[in-house]
C-alpha cells in the first residue's frame, strides 16, 4: 500500500512538472520551482471520478480535474472534451472515446456504465471526463446509478458549464440586479415536436434563461416565447463554441434571430440566453447590436 502510495505521488509530481512546463515555458519562465500550487491528494484505483472538463478552453480546467487527468489509469470522454484538455493526459494512460453526435450515439449509455465498472473492477482508477460541469445536462444520473449499482466508488469534480463560459466571454453578467432576479437553465429538447416546454412559466421578464442543445429549436423558442407574451424585441443571444478561439455569436431579438441565424447559421456546440442581460454586451463602436457576429478576448 505505501509502495503503491509512493508510486502514485511520483506519477504526480512527473505529472505536475509536465504541466508546469506547459504553463511557463511560453513565457521563459522557470519550471522546476517557481510554480507552487496547493494540489494534493491522489487518485485512487477502483474509484470513477466524474469530472468537468470546462467549456473548452484549457485554462477553465480546476487543478483538482487536471491533476486527476494527469494520474488516472484511464480516461472515459466525450466529444466536447477539448484537444488542449486532452493533450495533458499523459501517454500510456488508457483512453475510450464515448463521445455521441447530434441524433447518433456512438456508444449506448449503458455500455458507458459497463465500461466504467469493468475498468473500476480491474483495480484502474478512472476518469469520466465530461463537457462543462457534469452534473448539467450531462448524463450524471444514469452514470451514478450505474457505478452504484455495482458498488464502485464516485466522486464528482465540477467544471465549468457552458452558461457561465459564454456569459463571461461576451462580457455579461448571467443574472444583473437590474434586469434578472432568477436565472434558469434549460434543455431545449423539450421543444421536440412530441414536447412542449411550458412558455408561460419561461416568458418572464426578470429572468435569465439559458437553453443547452438548442440550435436547431430557435425558431421555436422565439415563436414560443412571444406567444407566450414577451416583446418581438426582447433579447437574445446565440453563442457557439464559447471560450474557444473560434467563439462565435449572434446578438439580436426574439422577432430577428431566426433570420439572423438562418443568414449567418452559427455551428454546434452553441448556447441560446434570453433575457434582458442580453442588451448589456458591449457594442462595438461601430456596430449596431443587431446582426454583428462578436468575439470578446477576456484575456
Ligand atoms: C449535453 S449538453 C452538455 C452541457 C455541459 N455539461 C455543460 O455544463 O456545459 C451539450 C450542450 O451544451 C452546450 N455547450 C457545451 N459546450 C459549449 C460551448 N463551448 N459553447 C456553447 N455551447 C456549449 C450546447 O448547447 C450543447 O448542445
Amino acid at each position: 500500500m505505501r509502495a503503491l502510495s509512493k508510486h502514485l505521488t511520483q506519477k504526480w509530481h512527473e505529472a505536475f512538472m509536465r504541466l508546469s512546463q506547459r504553463v511557463l515555458a511560453p513565457f521563459g519562465r522557470e519550471t522546476s520551482s517557481s510554480l507552487c500550487l496547493p494540489l494534493s491528494g491522489e487518485c485512487q484505483s477502483g474509484k470513477v471520478y466524474l469530472v468537468g472538463a470546462g467549456s473548452g478552453d484549457v485554462e477553465l480546467l480546476t487543478l483538482k480535474a487536471a491533476r486527476l487527468l494527469m494520474q488516472a489509469d484511464a480516461v472515459v470522454y466525450d466529444r466536447l472534451v477539448g484537444d488542449d484538455v486532452l493533450a495533458l493526459i499523459p501517454r500510456g494512460t488508457e483512453r475510450y472515446y464515448v463521445g455521441k453526435a447530434r441524433g447518433h450515439h456512438s456508444v449506448p449509455q449503458a455500455e458507458i456504465g459497463a465500461l466504467m465498472v469493468k475498468l473500476a473492477n480491474a483495480g484502474k482508477s478512472v476518469v469520466r471526463l465530461k463537457g462543462g460541469d457534469p452534473t448539467i445536462f450531462g448524463r450524471l444520473g444514469e452514470e451514478l446509478a450505474a457505478l452504484a449499482a455495482a458498488h464502485v466508488p464516485a466522486a464528482i469534480v465540477p467544471g465549468i458549464t457552458a452558461a457561465s463560459a459564454a456569459a463571461a466571454y461576451m462580457g455579461i453578467p448571467l443574472t444583473d440586479r437590474g434586469h434578472a432576479q432568477q436565472l434558469r437553465f434549460v434543455t431545449a429538447q423539450l421543444c421536440r415536436e412530441d414536447g412542449t416546454p411550458d412558455w408561460a412559466s419561461l416568458a418572464r421578464k426578470d429572468e435569465t434563461l439559458v437553453f443547452y442543445m438548442g440550435l436547431s429549436k430557435v425558431d421555436a423558442i422565439c415563436h414560443g416565447l412571444r406567444q407566450a407574451g414577451l416583446p418581438d424585441d426582447w433579447p437574445i443571444m446565440l453563442v457557439a463554441n464559447a471560450s474557444q478561439p473560434e467563439q462565435q455569436s449572434l446578438v439580436g431579438t426574439l422577432a430577428d434571430m431566426p433570420e439572423q441565424l438562418a443568414a449567418k447559421p452559427l455551428p454546434s456546440p452553441c448556447l441560446i440566453l434570453v433575457g434582458s442581460v442580453v442588451s448589456m454586451v458591449p457594442a462595438s463602436p461601430s456596430a449596431s447590436l443587431a446582426g454583428i457576429i462578436k468575439t470578446v478576448d477576456p484575456a
